[in-house]
């Protein structure tokens, strides 16, 4: 059987044998430990909420450590409430959080990676621009290179060099142009991410979370199949002609060792293995990173892009959207889920202020031995 071994990952093989082709990492089971806590399904396929939770009580239990990692696994893979299908790839803590300190959520946003594998020597991100002026301080007027500061207003300011070739000031905003998942430009793309909203305007600027096992389900077999043997470029170039513009330096290193370089366009694999569920995940098929799929035609390239965001957005079954009220908190995993901000804040009064830990996980991989979540479970389509 696979192993995770100090938190690095061992390759099991099974060559000459006539066993079922065996997975790269042993699947991860919760332990239970956290069902004692309320909470409701936003929807039959994702999103949990914990309406009363508070994240200190966890920390400050006997068996935080243990709590914390079912937590972890509760958001990457699912639970079955209620005879339903329900996947938890992203988590509601709805109660305030506001004596949560920046510590315990960084504390937090290490620890479900730490706990489930996440290999040696990764730890949480620092933001490409932290280095920027312009990149706002937290509320209390302090900075930390692992907290990145999200703000309605400032992000204009952040990334006034970024190209918006698809924006014509006279036309409607495309919003799904908003969906992505954090830090594909990275060598080591982030695990987890834990955002708690200190500021929120009357109303707006809802998030939502998007199931990449199920639009990865939702694909016929044969091209699925197909799509498994593609990459893409996640290119972001605004981090260098920010940088440049601001005469300033690129943050180095990034959370990982392998996140040192300051080109911003890794290639990662369009279908990916989740490595906590072992389940197949559409990873980098579309969204805000995603710059090209490798070794196809321009027309193709659009074509397969254009079919994926289709997909989900013909899909809002699939999709958890959040209310922010201040100081809720949304955890969520990136290997198997994408995330849009609704841009929509500019129509009424007030900011929309958040503050936001990413843990950064391994090199993106697809083990051949996976299966997709429905596969995996069994699970028939009516
Ligand atoms: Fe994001």
């Amino acid at each position: 059987m696979a192993m995770r071994q100090n938190g690095n990952y061992v390759t099991r093989t099974n060559e000459g044998s006539s066993e079922a082709p065996k997975l790269r990492i042993e699947p991860l089971k919760s332990s239970g430990s956290i069902d004692y806590l309320d909470y409701v399904d936003v929807t039959p396929i994702i999103g949990r909420e914990y309406p009363t939770a508070k994240i200190e009580d966890i920390l400050s239990a006997p068996n935080s450590e243990q709590q914390l990692r079912d937590l972890a696994i509760t958001i990457c893979e699912r639970g079955v409430g209620r005879g339903l299908l329900t996947e938890d790839a992203a988590v509601f803590f709805r109660a305030p959080q506001d004596n949560l300190t920046i510590e315990q959520q960084k504390h937090v946003t290490y620890m479900l990676g730490k706990l489930t594998g996440r290999p040696e020597g990764h730890g949480l991100h620092v933001h490409p621009l932290y280095n920027d002026p312009n990149n706002l301080p937290m509320a209390d007027g302090t900075r930390d290179p692992n907290i990145y500061v999200i703000n309605s207003e400032a992000m204009k300011k952040l990334y006034k060099t970024m190209k918006h070739p698809s924006r014509v000031p006279s036309e409607p905003r495309d919003p799904s142009l908003e969906w992505h998942s954090d830090s594909l430009f990275e060598n080591c793309p982030s695990d987890f991410s834990f955002l708690r909203m200190q500021d929120t305007p009357s109303c707006g600027g809802d998030t939502l979370w998007f199931s990449g096992y199920e639009l990865y389900d939702r694909i016929s077999p044969s091209f699925r199949g197909y799509l498994e043997t593609l990459t893409a470029t996640c290119a972001q170039p605004v981090f260098k002609s920010a940088c440049k513009a601001g005469g300033y330096d690129v943050t180095s290193p990034r959370g990982s060792p392998l996140n040192k370089n300051y080109e911003f366009a890794p290639s990662h694999p369009v279908v990916r293995t989740h490595p906590v569920t072992g389940w197949k995940s559409l990873f980098a098929g579309v969204g805000l990173h995603v710059s090209r799929i490798n070794g196809v035609s321009s027309y193709e390239d659009t074509m397969i892009r254009d079919y994926i965001m289709r997909l989900l957005t013909r899909s809002h079954d699939c999709v958890a959207r959040f209310h922010w009220t201040k100081q809720a908190v949304c955890i969520w995993s990136n290997p198997c889920t994408l995330h849009a901000a609704t841009p929509d804040t500019h129509l009424v009064d007030g900011i929309r202020v958040g503050v936001r830990a990413s843990g950064i996980g391994e090199v993106p991989y697809l083990d051949p031995a996976s299966k997709g979540r429905r596969e995996a479970l069994g699970l028939a389509w009516n």
